[in-house]
């Protein structure tokens, strides 16, 4: 018997927790109970999962007055795996399937053996990627395809600055912009410049050595992944009409009518819909995740220690368990 059927018949498995709010130290790698899942549940066995800014604000208690969740708690809200059990209502999907998915933020996270996700979280995992790679594109994909076309509606010719174009969001934000037609211009280290640009962005600047308010102008869209001065500086850039999204905090509305623009704020849900949408572009070879630094899960501290730093390039992946 594998270790992992062991564990499944023991129902245990391993799984990163946290018993109370902290630092790094209230990471711990231990045995839980494999979840239970429901009619509309899939029990997913992990090969990977992400790392993403939310799971250390989790874990620190920033989003406790949003989110009760109950101690102790597994981290994570990526994964892609294998299909190990259905529930009882399932249809879209079977046993062995492969999936990724970003479940929902109120239940158990994916830094674990198995994870319950509910069908109309998950979709199949592209084809052409690792689970590697398919990991690092749930929460961020669907971040950035909200932020810029549901949101945003970015068309194409319009002119759009992505603040952090090397980052998780921002290096599949930079290429989805670009599909769509849009001039892309996207803020980044100058060590960062030329992955923007292989990513599809027509300008680079770099905002450490010049502030992008002196450099950019006449924008229809600002996607702020930044915050704070970053946003407040980028109503200064968009033309009259344009619109400031944000995924940090909602623009001032106060602001955005005096200044005849719109503002707007995102915190995603999980989407199935657009999941399959971006599995169909990394099979189309249009869409590529960028994966710039791997752990595996019993050394999440390490990683979180990174993230933390903001200073990621693309996306930070665990590894859980065998493909
Ligand atoms: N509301 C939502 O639903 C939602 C969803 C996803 C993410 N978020 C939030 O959005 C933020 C970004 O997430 P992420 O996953 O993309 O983070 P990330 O991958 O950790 O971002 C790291 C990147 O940020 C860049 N950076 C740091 N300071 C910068 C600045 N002042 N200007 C431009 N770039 C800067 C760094 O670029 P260089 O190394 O090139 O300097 C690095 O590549 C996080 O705060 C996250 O919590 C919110």
């Amino acid at each position: 018997m594998t270790t992992s059927a062991r564990r499944t018949a023991l129902r245990t498995m391993k799984a990163v927790r946290i018993h109370e709010y902290g630092n790094g130290n209230v990471l711990r790698y231990e045995d839980a109970p494999v979840p239970d899942i429901a009619p509309d549940d899939l029990l997913v066995r992990a090969v990977a999962a992400s790392v993403n800014p939310v799971d250390w604000k989790v874990r620190e208690g920033h989003l406790r007055s949003m989110i009760r969740h109950p101690m102790p708690l597994t981290l994570g809200w990526d994964v892609s795996g294998v299909v190990e059990a259905i529930g009882a209502e399932v249809t879209r999907f079977k046993v062995g399937d492969a999936v990724f998915s970003r479940p929902d933020i109120q239940r158990n996270g994916t830094y674990a053996e198995y994870v319950a996700v509910r069908e109309s979280e998950a979709a199949h995992k592209p084809r052409t990627i690792s689970h590697v790679e398919a990991a690092s594109l749930p929460l961020a994909g669907i971040t950035a395809w909200e932020a810029l076309l549901a949101a945003g509606r970015l068309a194409a010719q319009q002119r759009v600055l992505i603040h952090a174009g090397a980052g998780g969001v921002g290096s599949l934000a930079v290429q989805l912009a670009r599909a769509q037609g849009a001039h892309v211009i996207a803020t980044a280290s100058a060590s960062n410049r030329a992955l923007v640009w292989s990513l599809g962005a027509d300008e680079v600047i770099d905002y450490r050595s010049q502030r992008f308010s002196d450099a950019v102008r006449d924008v229809d869209l600002v996607f702020d992944t930044i915050g704070g001065e970053t946003q407040e500086l980028s109503w200064s850039v968009l033309k009259p009409g344009g619109t400031l999204v944000s995924i940090i905090s909602p623009p001032s509305q106060d602001r955005a009518l005096a200044l005849g623009m719109h503002g707007a704020f995102v915190f995603i849900e999980p989407n199935a819909a657009i999941l399959a949408e971006l599995a169909g572009r990394v099979d189309m070879g249009k869409l590529r995740p960028i994966v710039g630094a791997e752990f595996a899960l019993e050394d999440v501290a390490k990683a979180h220690a990174f993230s933390e730093t903001g200073r990621a390039v693309g996306k930070i992946v665990l590894y859980v368990g065998r493909p």
